[in-house]
């Protein structure tokens, strides 16, 4: 197939205005008494990528630099548990092979980062087992998990892309928002732990907690985005004239290094999660512009925002004569891309970089323009449904309804699973991209839609939009 001068031209035009340059505008400073050290059980992190493929890259390198800001933190190995697909530090296109960096001219973030749980092993049952402390239920990987007491602190971050109600896994199935919650009130029910914090980094993913995380768990969670809008990705090619012409893809995720880039240079004794929030809050927003930003969220227990981040974290006696937060310390802004359009950037400089006539360079093209097609498709096809199911009216207008802040997306979860399952069977995977299209998997539940009736809505469709390679 042909590649079209008009895709891209598109492409072009989407990089040219897919970042821009921020600056930290007001800042308050701040000082709190440290907390003791006596007052703290053992810390527990579990962190997440959930992603694989080189397109991939950031969230990866976000979870590697998170292991290194824990350790630093004193955090010991054998209470971190990592998982990640493990395939971008040898990957043939990574520049640097063994080394994995989360901004320009970073650090190694990769060494010594543990493989508990790598390649297939990162699956939605061993994370669950892992947080519960539930050896029995592991499928390979080392064996670490949340081995936790009632006096202790766990810390859980997660970074990949998501949807409505729903986080990938570089394996299939995905994660869902009720079974994670279920998992969590389990680990609450147990009385192994004191208190937990939960960041997430995702699309959408304010709607994996919002009216399905209760108070009263002792859990404190941000997320990246509110429970309808994209998160970012960051440090990406054309960034800045500074980035490292080697690298394809973006290196970093908004959210998740707003948080590192502050945990990495305060006093950890001090700073408190409330106060992480609010500056992460600022920087993710693209100081309030929400132009290539989003907005930062906090549920479960608030009041456990005014506990100090050394809890959690350790803190870096490197560290230990930083105790304000001063604008000045504050790295720059760099340009955002929407992380769904993340791995258009990526294949788009693949492209782009490729000599002319090579095959590398029919082979990028290849690719950039299949994935393209896959989109337009899973979009076609989700939109051709409802309107099929309701009308060509009504269709687009119910597939797109958000309800009421403070409802869970879907009442009934196990419909939801269903009519994936069932788009799947007839248009097949719905894959990284159509994660997108959850909530109109959900609203049409909502809508009281049977599995029946979605079945023949999707195998009328995918007739009639044929599925790509
Ligand atoms: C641990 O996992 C096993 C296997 O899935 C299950 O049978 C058992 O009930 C679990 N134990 C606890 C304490 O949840
Ligand atoms: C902190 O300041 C004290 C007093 O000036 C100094 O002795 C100490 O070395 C400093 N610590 C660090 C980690 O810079």
């Amino acid at each position: 197939m042909a590649f079209s001068g008009k895709s891209v031209l598109f492409l072009a035009v989407f990089m040219a205005f897919s970042g821009v340059y921020g600056r930290y505008s007001t800042w308050s400073d701040f000082l709190r008494m440290p907390q003791t050290e006596d007052s703290v059980g053992t810390r527990w992190a579990v962190l997440v990528a959930g992603s694989s493929g080189y397109g991939n890259y950031r969230h990866q390198a976000d979870i590697c630099h998170a292991y290194q800001t824990m350790i630093r933190g004193g955090l010991k190995e054998k209470n971190i548990v990592v998982f990640m697909y493990d395939d971008i530090a040898y990957n043939e296109e990574n520049p640097r092979p063994g080394v994995i960096i989360n901004r320009p001219h970073g650090e190694d973030v990769y060494a010594g980062v543990p493989k508990d749980y790598v390649g297939d092993d990162v699956n939605v049952d061993n994370l669950f087992a892992v947080i519960l402390g539930n050896k029995s239920a592991l499928t390979g990987g080392s064996g670490k998990v949340v081995d936790s007491g009632p006096d202790d602190h766990i810390f859980i971050f997660y970074s990949d892309h998501g949807g409505a109600g729903v986080l990938g896994m570089p394996t299939y199935p995905y994660l869902y928002a009720d079974d994670l919650v279920n998992v969590l009130k389990k680990k609450h029910v147990s009385g192994t732990y004191k208190s937990l914090v939960f960041y997430l980094e995702a699309c959408e993913s304010g709607s994996i907690f919002e009216g399905l995380l209760p108070e009263g768990l002792n859990i404190y969670a941000t997320t990246a985005s509110n429970a309808v809008e994209s998160s970012w990705g960051t440090y990406c090619p054309d960034d800045s004239p500074d980035f490292p012409q080697e690298y394809d893809t973006c290196l970093g995720d908004l959210y998740s290094v707003s948080w590192m880039e502050d945990s990495d240079i305060h006093n950890l004794q001090f700073e408190t999660l409330k106060q992480q929030y609010e500056l992460v809050k600022m920087r993710t927003s693209n100081f309030e512009t929400y132009m290539f930003g989003s907005h930062v969220m906090q549920y479960g227990d608030s009041g456990l925002g005014k506990e100090q981040l050394v809890l959690y974290m350790g803190s870096n006696p490197a560290n230990d004569n930083s105790t304000f937060i001063s604008r000045n310390e504050l790295p720059s802004f760099s340009k955002a891309v929407n992380q769904r359009d993340a791995d258009l950037v990526y294949f788009w400089n693949k492209y782009r970089k490729s000599p002319v006539g090579s095959i590398k360079k029919r082979n990028a093209q290849k690719e950039l323009f299949d994935v393209m097609a896959h989109r337009l498709h899973l979009d076609n096809s989700i939109e051709l449904i409802g309107k099929l199911l309701f009308g060509s009216e009504k269709g687009p207008e119910i597939l797109k309804t958000v309800r009421t802040t403070g409802l869970p997306l879907v009442d009934d979860w196990d419909c939801l699973k269903a009519m994936v399952r069932t788009f799947e069977t007839k248009c097949g995977s719905i894959s990284q991209y159509g994660m997108k299209h959850m909530r109109s998997m959900a609203n049409i539940c909502n809508a009281g839609i049977s599995k029946e009736v979605m079945a023949e809505a999707s195998a009328e469709a995918c007739t009639r939009i044929p599925t790509t390679s």
